[in-house]
């Protein structure tokens, strides 16, 4: 099969030297890309800027922005058979990039912020009927009410929810805890584990349920 996965952060340009992004560090989407590679599918990587090595034997698309990372999906999406959207894409952007570096005249600066595109819900809405579309929900309460709302709302087949606040899974570790929420109903819990052992887990499930 071919699996188009998403992984890493976006960022946002403020000035030539500043950018608004996150903690994600890219490592669970870059596990669930090997995990498919080992497990004998085509992989189609789109990445925002992480510290990690590019994994051989996949398709590797890097890419900044949010809306960069819109333009690669749309490109790769009509071929692939699973769409993961592990990617923590920056909500907004600076309304405005600063041609040259602002300086620190003021005491207080305000950034005007513009809304980025969802990406994972217009892939909710444009999907075809064979296409499985799973998004990941980082939560810091309530994680397994906000992913059934997103499960619902970004029209996805399965949401894996991450409560990020919880030391030792989340960002940047190697080691994740997560919910499996299926649009049936199918609930199932994941203790800490390697996020490599973990995205050969989730694979298999949802590659199972196709
Ligand atoms: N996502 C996306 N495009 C965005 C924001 C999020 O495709 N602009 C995707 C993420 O890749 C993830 C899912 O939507 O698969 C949920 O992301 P998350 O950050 O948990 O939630 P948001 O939709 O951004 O909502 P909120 O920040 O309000 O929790």
């Amino acid at each position: 099969m071919k699996i188009l996965i998403t992984a890493g952060p976006t960022r946002e340009a403020i000035d030539p030297v500043r950018y608004i992004s996150n903690h994600s560090s890219g490592k669970m989407g870059y596990a669930l890309a090997e995990a498919a590679r080992d497990l004998g599918h085509e992989v189609i990587l789109v990445s925002g800027p992480t510290a990690l090595a590019r994994p051989g034997g996949v398709q590797f698309v890097p890419v900044i922005t949010a809306r960069e990372m819109r333009q690669a999906v749309f490109q790769h999406f009509k071929k692939a058979n699973i769409i993961i959207k592990v990617a923590a894409v920056a909500d907004y952007r600076p309304m405005a990039v600063a041609r040259q570096k602002i300086k620190k005249t003021k005491n207080t600066l305000t950034l005007k912020l513009i809304k980025n595109p969802d990406i994972l819900k217009e892939l909710g809405k444009k999907k075809g009927e064979h296409q499985i579309l799973v998004g990941f929900a980082a939560e810091t309460k309530n994680p397994l009410g906000y992913a059934k709302v997103k499960l619902k709302e970004k029209n996805c087949d399965w949401i894996v929810v991450n409560n990020v606040a919880q030391k030792g899974i989340g960002f940047g570790a190697d080691d994740n805890a997560v919910v499996l929420l299926g649009r049936h109903g199918h609930e199932q819990l994941f203790q800490k584990q390697s996020k490599s052992q973990l995205a050969r887990s989730l694979l298999e499930i949802i590659t199972s349920h196709l």
